[in-house]
């Protein structure tokens, strides 16, 4: 993985792809260093999604599709007769799917790539099996050191790779247009359902995490429909959740707002029920990890509170929802697992030096608590279908206890 820096490079979109290697922004570098990762090959994207410089169920999710489309190449390039071994794909995607474990669109995006490999197989006469002795011979043959790169001899192979790689291609461009049909729908419900909303003062938004174009290949799914009314000149203002522990909401939610020119204001997590009870917020807009079959929502830790101060205040609380983050193979939020993340990133926070005297001008880490405090950090939180208004999709506003209808 190579980085290079890009200060004049337009924020979004923030996937982009030139021949074959994939580029996005170094999330872990903003909001002070805006860096581009150069992904090569599918280590570099299962690398960069465990190690959160691509992050946002989304993103990890385009990133994932395109980490399996090289994996396949890559695989087909060293042992092109690999396709016909039963659980290939299975074995190739283990990598990828143990990154992080909670957004459902990565597993989803590793699946649709998957199937559309299979879809050719099938179509084939070609049997699955074992590991033959010519199967192997052919391995040995095929990892001779001087092999270049990812060229594939096998004519087979070679259209398993495309078919990976197209279908990867097709997954970044869907989420591209998801979102912003999201977007479209959004304009409508916050116009419509946001409360004390008058002409004389602006839309007051709140929203957790980073639920923006940065956790996205576009658009953001929370941020769309705000990127969208802002544009047709309606005024709004978003409050901005700082999001502790890792601070995307002041990191990169902030970042993009202002980079867009959207008027907004960073809260600590901890103040929205004020706001709230003073009638300072119209409407909470969220994304989502992870929507299960009972209309439960899995989203960064701290949307619980959220929605159980909304509905205390009357407030509508929408969470943004790509089908692909909808996962009716789960029943409730209780059976999805929950990433535990880090003491560190608790115990430890990241920075620029503000002292006078610090002439540092890099980011650093400065501990905030004791040495051997015991810290428990957990990624995220489920919000029950009661507390949610709404989910907004890419074709319709869906009431979350009514997912079995609208999926049968
Ligand atoms: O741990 P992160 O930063 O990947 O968590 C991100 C979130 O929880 C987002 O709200 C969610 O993925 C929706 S992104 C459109």
């Amino acid at each position: 993985m190579t980085s290079i820096s890009m200060t004049t490079k337009p924020l979004r979109p923030t996937l982009w792809i030139e021949q074959r290697q994939v580029f996005t922004w170094d999330q872990t570098r903003l909001p002070f260093e805006r860096e581009v990762i150069c992904l090569e090959n599918s280590q570099d994207c299962a690398r960069a999604i465990a190690g959160m410089q691509v992050r946002g169920a989304p993103l990890i999710g385009a990133v994932a599709a395109l980490g399996m489309a090289m994996a396949i190449r890559e695989a087909l390039a060293k042992h092109p007769g690999c396709y016909r071994e039963a659980g290939w794909l299975e074995s190739l995607a283990k990598a990828l799917l143990a990154t992080r474990p909670t957004a459902v669109n990565l597993a989803w995006a590793v699946g649709q790539v998957s199937a559309s490999v299979n879809a050719i197989l099938q179509a084939s006469t070609i049997d699955q099996e074992p590991p033959t002795e010519e199967l192997k011979a052919d391995r040995v043959a095929y990892s001779r050191p001087n092999r270049p790169g990812n060229a594939i001899a096998d004519s087979m192979a070679s259209a398993l790779a495309e078919q990976a790689w197209q279908r990867a291609l097709d997954l970044v461009d869907d989420d591209r247009n998801c979102n912003a049909a999201i977007g479209m729908q959004t304009q409508h419900v916050l116009l419509k359902h946001a409360r004390g909303q008058t002409a004389s003062r602006p839309l007051q938004i709140l929203t957790h995490c980073n639920a923006g174009a940065l956790a996205t290949v576009d658009w953001g799914t929370a941020t769309a429909g705000i990127y969208q009314l802002h544009a047709q000149g309606i005024a709004l203002h978003v409050w901005v959740d700082e999001t502790r522990p890792r601070n995307q909401g002041a990191s990169l939610t902030a970042y993009e707002l202002a980079d867009a020119g959207i008027p907004h204001t960073v809260i600590a997590d901890n103040a929205g029920g004020l706001l709230m009870m003073r009638g300072l917020v119209d409407a909470v807009m969220v994304g989502c990890d992870r929507v299960c079959a009972n209309g439960d929502v899995v989203n960064k830790i701290g949307t619980y509170l959220k929605a159980l101060a909304a509905k205390a205040h009357g407030i509508p609380f929408w969470v943004a929802c790509p089908a692909s983050s909808i996962d009716m193979s789960c029943p409730s939020g209780m059976d999805v697992n929950i990433e535990e993340r880090s003491a560190l990133e608790l115990s430890q926070i990241r920075g620029l030096p503000v002292h006078p005297q610090q002439t540092l001008r890099q980011p650093i880490l400065v501990k905030i608590m004791q040495e051997g405090q015991i810290c428990y950090n957990p990624g995220f939180d489920i919000t029950p279908a009661a507390l949610v208004s709404g989910l907004i999709t890419e074709h319709a506003l869906i009431n979350p206890f009514k997912l079995r209808e609208a999926f049968a």
